[in-house]
């Protein structure tokens, strides 16, 4: 029974380390010609398997080509990866506060400065 999870989860383990090496491998041979495909090719790893540091480090790699290329990664190429999600749900959650506490002091400020007559 455990020995079975064990397994599923060594083959899991294993698929998943192959496209990583995958992908490095088709990072690694791009070519200015077709450095689109590439980019093209390893995208879905990367938004849908890759954990942060694979992520991280495959941005990293691209964005190295592409300066050797002369070329540009695409401003939001890769973004929305599930890797990333919790910290970007954090990260508007805090631009949500910070907007609503500005709000709020502009709100009270207007308040100091034109008492409402009730
Ligand atoms: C890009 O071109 C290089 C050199 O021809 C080749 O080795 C590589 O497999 C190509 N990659 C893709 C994704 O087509």
């Amino acid at each position: 029974m455990f020995r079975n999870l064990f397994v599923i989860a060594l083959i899991i383990a294993c698929a998943n380390a192959l496209s990583i090496a995958g992908v490095r491998k088709t990072i690694d041979g791009a070519t200015k010609e077709n450095f689109s495909a590439v980019t093209a090719e390893v995208e879905p790893f990367l938004l849908n398997d890759a954990g942060v540091t694979f992520h991280s480090k495959s941005l990293r790699r691209l964005n190295t080509k592409a300066k050797a290329f002369g070329l540009e990664l695409p401003e939001n190429y890769a973004k929305a990866a599930k890797c990333t999600e919790a910290r970007r749900a954090k990260q508007d959650a805090f631009v949500k506060a910070k907007i609503e506490e500005a709000a709020e002091a502009a709100a009270e400020a207007a308040e100091e400065e034109a008492p409402a007559e009730e």
